[in-house]
């Protein structure tokens, strides 16, 4: 009888070794945390278990114990007291996170910080930009995002994560930085961002919620493979040094097509409700978290993506680091 043996090369832990397409390292992860304003702060997210919101007097704690997990970048967040209509607190150089940049930077310069730019945990409303009758304003946004872009880098910041979804974001940011004399700081652009109900337990730990509506008129519908491209081409254009494509999970397959016609780095950004969702059943004795944890990012990779955004990080680079 004729027929391929594809079990020979899968015939010994050295032969899978050694034929294993796709690594998983630790320095493929980027860490995303949580700060609040107060003192002594160091409180679980319930619907997050293992993620916390915590005060700045835990920050060189907090940061110790990722770079004793060899991890080496952190995405910043903010979780502001003050919140108004026009999320002044985003550019606020004494906001919590112009704060929290600083003092990691100061303590930590080999860690690589990348802010998060947006205005959605700072607005009252809850939106991602200036809002009149109703409606999310796009140039008058930019100008208050490209603000917050050049406040978070004149605190330190190694990389500007915009997050808004407004057009030409990329392009006002690039021009925001280059005129404060920040040509050197990168911009990770959410590129890809749907309307995702993921972003579920984020909301609760940010306290971002859209207080009316939904963000449907700036983030991408679910459905589409073509719009991606073309908000992908954009910020090429616009001169993005990084894409990325969030939530990850569902876009398995926008990633693989990012990473195959555009020669730059690629993001995946494993959200809250992807890493609550493992947490759940892993609680329940259902799953084995380990090994689904270690699967699900290893999938992310293999779509295309370089590195990935999430909060399992310090596990997997502590079951990643035990393996060797
Ligand atoms: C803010 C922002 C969100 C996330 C990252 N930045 C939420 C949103 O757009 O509603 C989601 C992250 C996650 O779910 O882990 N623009
Ligand atoms: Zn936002």
């Amino acid at each position: 009888m004729e027929f391929k043996r594809h079990r020979r090369l899968r015939s010994s832990e050295g032969m899978r070794a050694m034929l294993r397409e796709t690594q998983l390292s630790t320095d493929d992860f980027i860490y995303p945390i949580f700060f609040v304003e107060g003192e002594g702060i160091r409180q679980e997210v319930p619907s997050m278990p293992g993620v916390y919101h915590v005060s700045l007097d835990y920050l060189e704690a907090e940061m110790q114990d990722l770079v004793d997990h060899h991890i080496r970048s952190v995405m910043v967040f903010g979780v502001p007291n003050h919140k108004d209509e026009v999320g002044s607190s985003a550019y606020d150089h004494n906001g919590i996170v112009q704060r929290a940049i600083g003092m990691i930077k100061e303590k930590f310069p080999e860690l690589l910080v990348i802010a998060d730019t947006c205005l959605c945990q700072y607005t009252d409303h809850g939106h991602c930009g200036v809002i009149k009758d109703g409606d999310v304003l796009n140039d008058e946004s930019l100008t208050l995002l490209a603000q917050t872009a050049v406040s978070q880098a004149q605190a330190g910041a190694d990389m500007i994560a915009p997050s808004n979804m407004m057009d030409g974001f990329v392009a006002a940011i690039r021009k925001g930085l280059d005129e404060a004399g920040f040509e050197h700081i990168s911009i990770m652009s959410y590129s890809v961002k749907y309307a995702s109900a993921y972003y579920g337990p984020f909301r609760d730990a940010a306290h971002s919620s859209p207080q009316f509506g939904d963000r449907k008129t700036y983030q991408m519908d679910p459905a589409n493979r073509l719009e991606a491209l073309r908000e992908a081409q954009s910020d090429v254009e616009e001169g993005a040094d990084f894409l990325m494509v969030k939530p990850a999970l569902a876009y398995l397959d926008v990633l693989r097509e990012l990473k195959d016609r555009f020669p730059l780095p690629l993001v995946a950004y494993n959200v809250s409700g992807e890493y609550a969702m493992i947490k759940a059943a892993a609680q329940n004795g259902w799953i084995d978290e380990e090994s689904v944890v270690l699967e699900t990012l290893l999938g992310m990779k293999r779509a295309g993506a370089d590195l990935i955004i999430t909060y399992h990080a310090k596990d997997a680079s502590r079951w990643l680091n035990k393996q060797r």
